[in-house]
């Protein structure tokens, strides 16, 4: 009753509401279950503007008065459930969430800088997430400020010098490692013809090791395959937690979560990575303007560095999966984008890890079109960001030249580009991997129309406006360097019998969607 009573009323001109009938939960199941889907459905029935009630949910279960285990749990989940197994449904937060569809709207959105914000949003979810205390909370004066002048390391002329690290680590990983140097997975490959692998495990031990190496350094060149693979076993273990911490399920009902994260961070304390050699100046500039707050920690300071190791490879290992998962699934645009680059490194056709170690530098890479045509389409497909900003002030938000809607201070405004992604009135066959989809006489195509107007937003992987990802020119550049080694060292083909990689909805919203499970490949030195 006292949830009915207190459910929002829509207000005059505010955009319809839509709240369900499951107390406290609004529509958070649907959305959880296929947000596209229901994002959808719902723009048919209200319009372009529509608000929505939505809470966190997660499953927890009991059993034989034993707790079990807990995980967050699809609903289609449920019926395995056995019939002695008890379950509580748990609930974080609830906020009103207004979605804007049109993508003809989105520039209007992205003016209200003031109005809107995003770091509101951020500080308080990230704390919670990887367990520092809130950069806003009045104890770090300027430190916001600071840590976002940090990501300019991460562009412009500082691309150059990331790029060239990067591809010296992913020629340490995947020569040593993989093709027949001196690690204990590339022995005995090479003049055994085909070796096969799981697809997802490569792209995320190759990727992880390489962009690891080149934003924090090296920690014990001795044991850096070992070292590695535990720090990516303990990384997974929370990655798969994520969604329900950024969802506020808070750690201590997740299981062994709690500590997997406190092994995490204890890899990043301050004197521990005092020793690395070769640390990016990205890293080593945030390293220093933690050390200016004494109200932090040394545990604090690693929290914050275990982030962005998060928010480094978090989306950058599926992203780099589906790149070359699609590539490999058409052979033709794979010796397209093989030719492409023969071209450009003026190479001759077959280029073994046996020859001198490949070397593309920043300027082959930005001549590489067809591959970034490749890797945007494969983002394109598989990525799933919400853009969210918080409302600061009651206020009406111009929409377009003829439209505006009232907000109330709190409220959520979210733009959810998939939909964009999949609109088939913007890309033609959403559903089918087109490389050169964004290449047109041989430059890259950037008019993409909505009801016969230009959009200038058209693909969103990586954000919009003030809070877009800082990283996401170095994240194409490894992404394509990765694509580079492989297309030159290696016949790539799908295993016999391999079904459709399918995407696994649960992190819908956070960024880059994983396959629901691997598959394998066979690859051959060339
Ligand atoms: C933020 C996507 C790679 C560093 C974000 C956001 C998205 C995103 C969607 C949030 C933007 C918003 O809410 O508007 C991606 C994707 C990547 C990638 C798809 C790979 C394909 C990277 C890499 C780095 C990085 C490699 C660092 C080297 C960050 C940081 C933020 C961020 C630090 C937070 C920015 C802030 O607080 O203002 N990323 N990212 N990202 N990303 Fe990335």
């Amino acid at each position: 009753l006292a949830w009915l009573l207190g459910r929002r009323r829509r207000r005059e001109g505010e955009p319809p509401l839509i709240q369900g009938w499951i107390p406290y939960l609004g529509k958070a199941l649907d959305f959880r279950l296929d947000s596209q889907a229901f994002l959808k459905n719902n723009q048919e029935k209200y319009g372009d503007v529509f608000t929505v009630y939505i809470a966190g949910w997660y499953l927890k279960w009991f059993n034989s008065n034993q707790f079990c285990n807990s995980s967050s749990i699809a609903a289609d989940q449920v019926h395995h459930l056995s019939n002695s197994t008890q379950y509580v449904l748990l609930l974080s937060p609830g906020k009103y969430m207004t979605f804007i569809m049109n993508p003809l709207m989105y520039p209007s959105i992205m003016k209200y800088g003031r109005q809107l914000d995003f770091h509101e949003f951020a500080d308080q979810v990230a704390p919670a997430t990887f367990g520092y205390p809130a950069v806003g909370s009045g104890r770090f004066p300027e430190m916001g400020d600071q840590i976002q002048r940090s990501f300019r390391l991460l562009q412009g002329e500082n691309l150059v010098l990331l790029a060239e690290c990067m591809m010296a680590n992913l020629n340490l990983v995947l020569r040593q490692d993989f093709l027949g140097g001196e690690g204990e997975r590339g022995a005995g490959v090479v003049g055994m013809g085909w070796s096969t692998g799981d697809l997802y495990d490569f792209c995320n031990s190759v990727m992880f090791e390489a962009t690891f190496l080149t934003l924090y350094g090296m920690p014990a060149p001795a044991r850096r395959h070992s070292d590695m693979a535990t720090l990516r076993h303990h990384f997974t273990k929370f990655d798969d937690m994520f969604p329900l911490l950024v969802g506020r399920i808070p750690i201590w009902l997740l299981g062994r979560t709690k500590a997997v994260r406190e092994t995490l961070i204890r890899y990043f304390l301050p004197q521990r990575m005092m020793c690395w050699s070769n640390t990016s100046q990205f890293i080593a500039r945030r390293a220093e303007v933690l050390e200016q707050y004494d109200t932090l920690s040394d545990t604090d300071k690693a929290a914050h560095h275990f982030a962005i190791l998060w928010a480094s490879v978090g989306n950058t290992v599926p992203a780099t999966f589906w790149a070359l998962y699609y590539l490999i699934n058409q052979q033709e645009a794979l010796q397209a984008v093989r030719n492409e680059l023969h071209q450009v490194l003026k190479l001759p056709e077959a280029q073994g890890p046996q020859q001198p170690e490949v070397i593309v530098s920043k300027e082959q890479l930005d001549q590489l079109l067809l591959m970034d045509s490749a890797v945007n389409e494969s983002l394109r497909l598989s990525s799933a960001s919400m853009n969210i900003r918080v409302a600061q002030e009651d206020f009406s938000l111009r929409l377009d030249e003829e439209r505006s809607a009232p907000v109330r201070k709190g409220d959520v405004i979210a733009l959810y580009p998939q939909t964009m992604h999949m609109d088939p009135e913007i890309f033609t066959d959403p559903e089918t991997y087109k490389y050169d989809r964004f290449i047109e006489g041989g430059r890259e195509k950037t008019d993409f129309f909505k009801h016969g107007q230009r959009l200038k937003y058209y693909r969103m992987p990586f954000g919009s406006g003030s809070s877009m990802c800082p990283g996401r020119f170095f994240a194409i550049n490894e992404i394509k360097q990765f694509l580079c080694l492989l297309l030159l060292y290696l016949d790539l083909e799908m295993a016999q019998g391999q079904e459709k990689a399918q995407l696994d909805n649960s992190r819908a919203g956070l960024g880059i969607l994983l396959p629901t499970k691997d598959v394998r490949f066979c690859y051959r030195i060339r």
